[in-house]
């Protein structure tokens, strides 16, 4: 027989010391062994279906033999070189493909590990680029409330999350925010277009009131991830902010860090409104699918001109286009591409949604499921008619997480704002998703909703 590992969770039973710390939930969660496609194992042999690609990152599923080789070939020749001493060809090999991918005004790639990373390398690129062309009174990055771009202190000042606001305000500029055009629950006299509109209305009042020589930039999740969980603005949000930057001289950054890479069946998000295409792009997760850390920045030519004209990009980390990194992504994004994964999206995208809303529909507590592609939320109310929220003290969508655990499906949530704009979960299968695992997914999903239900009625509280 063999030896089963010592698990976290034995250890924790064991009363043993866990010598790593994340967030603080103290909670024993399993010890992962393995991964297989859409699949996970514990290491007590419990299978899980990752429904949500773990934080919405491994787009090609686990185990993609190809990228695993491509690992292997790359560590085989060299791992890390330092960016400032050599130059390698996996990280041009990954930044041609992207340029390609990425298309018109993104002619060149800086590669960092994460997407909080690339956050802060898009916002002190846009930075430089204005005081290299004579406006260093640029300083404004105008954000949304809700918003998420990622939890270093730099990318914390332009997330709209007044909860983060609180304990870290202080230290550094929090950036002035714009209302985020939600689509289900609205303020009154408004339907989803005339909020939009109005969205857009504020968006260029508040640039006014900063003073518009004044703003630098404007960072959008245009399809929402985990703050706003799979908002879609009407097409003419898009469109709008576009104009008003441009009228302003301001630099739209879209943040794709979960959106891009294919997950809404377009490589950037952006190709789905072509008439409003960002100056700057962001990506990660997708990019590398969970396979190896990495980040992107995607810039025109002429900004990176203008800025390393000027003195150079002042920004830079060990890790920056690190060679084995590169390699990895390069064979996930080739392996998208060879395996038509984006359309694979858009098709199963439609397919899940209107399963999904047929869940929603025998369901009492799902209020609303939205998204584009793969990237998918439902929301969890109270109410469907009324859209009232569950009381806090039934911890709903962080219940339902718990209940997938147990019956072997994995979903992804965090409560934006403490919950104050509401509270989903989001179901983001990977790419490669076929129509028996979507079948398998909706499954699991609608057991665990029906547990959640019966536990609700069980408190009398529906
Ligand atoms: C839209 C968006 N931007 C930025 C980030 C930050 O990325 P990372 O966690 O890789 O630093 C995330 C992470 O979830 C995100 O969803």
């Amino acid at each position: 027989m063999t030896e089963r590992k010592d698990s976290r969770s034995d250890t924790l039973k064991r009363g043993g010391p866990i010598q790593v710390f994340y967030t603080g939930d103290s909670k024993p969660l399993p010890s992962i062994e393995r991964a297989e496609g859409i699949y996970m194992w514990d290491s007590d042999g419990k299978k899980y279906f990752d429904g949500s690609s773990g934080p919405v990152t491994t787009n090609l599923g686990h185990g993609n033999k190809r990228v695993i080789q491509a690992m292997i070939d790359q560590a085989n020749k060299v791992c890390f070189a330092s960016r400032v001493v050599f130059e390698n060809s996996p990280n041009q090999r990954l930044a041609e493909k992207l340029v390609e991918l990425c298309g018109p005004g993104f002619d060149q790639a800086f590669i960092v590990s994460g997407g909080s990373e690339a956050t802060e390398a898009a916002i002190k690129l846009a930075r430089q680029y204005a005081v290299a062309k004579g406006q260093p009174e640029r300083k404004i990055v105008l954000a949304r409330n809700p918003g998420y771009h990622g939890s270093t202190l730099g990318a914390v000042s332009v997330s709209g999350d007044p909860e983060s606001d609180m304990v870290f305000g202080s230290m550094f500029r929090i950036m002035p925010k714009v209302p985020t055009p939600f689509s289900y629950r609205l303020p009154e006299n408004h339907d989803v277009d005339s909020y939009a509109r109005e969205c857009a209305r504020k968006f260029e009042e508040i640039i006014l009131n900063e003073g518009s020589n004044n703003v630098l930039a404007f960072i959008i999740e245009t399809v929402g991830g985990l703050s706003t969980g799979g908002l879609v603005a009407p097409d003419h949000y898009y469109e709008s902010i576009r104009e008003i930057c441009s009228r302003y001289g301001v630099l739209l950054i879209h943040d794709d860090v979960m959106a891009g890479a294919g997950r809404t069946g377009k490589f950037l998000s952006c190709e789905h409104w072509p008439n409003a295409r960002p100056d700057l792009v962001t990506l990660a997760k997708g990019v590398a699918a969970g396979y190896t850390p990495i980040g992107v920045v995607m810039a025109s030519n002429e900004m990176v001109k203008t800025v390393v004209d000027s003195g150079g990009f002042l920004h830079g980390h060990t890790y920056s286009a690190n060679p084995l990194s590169c390699a990895v992504a390069e064979a996930v994004v080739s392996e998208m591409i060879d395996n038509n994964l984006m359309d694979n999206a858009s098709t199963m995208g439609l397919y899940l949604m209107e399963k999904l809303k047929e869940v929603a529909h025998k369901s009492t507590i799902i209020g609303d499921v939205r998204g584009k592609g793969l990237l998918m939320a439902a929301e969890i109310v109270e109410n469907q008619e009324t859209k009232k929220m569950l009381p806090v003290s039934c911890r709903a969508v962080y219940r339902l997480v718990e209940i997938g655990i147990e019956n072997g499906l994995l979903l992804y949530t965090r409560k934006t704002a403490g919950g104050v704009f509401g509270e989903w979960l989001m179901i983001s299968p990977a790419l490669t998703v076929s129509k028996e695992e979507a079948d398998e997914l909706v499954r699991l999903f609608t057991k665990t909703i029906q547990i959640f239900e019966k536990e609700l009625r069980l408190a009398t509280l529906i």
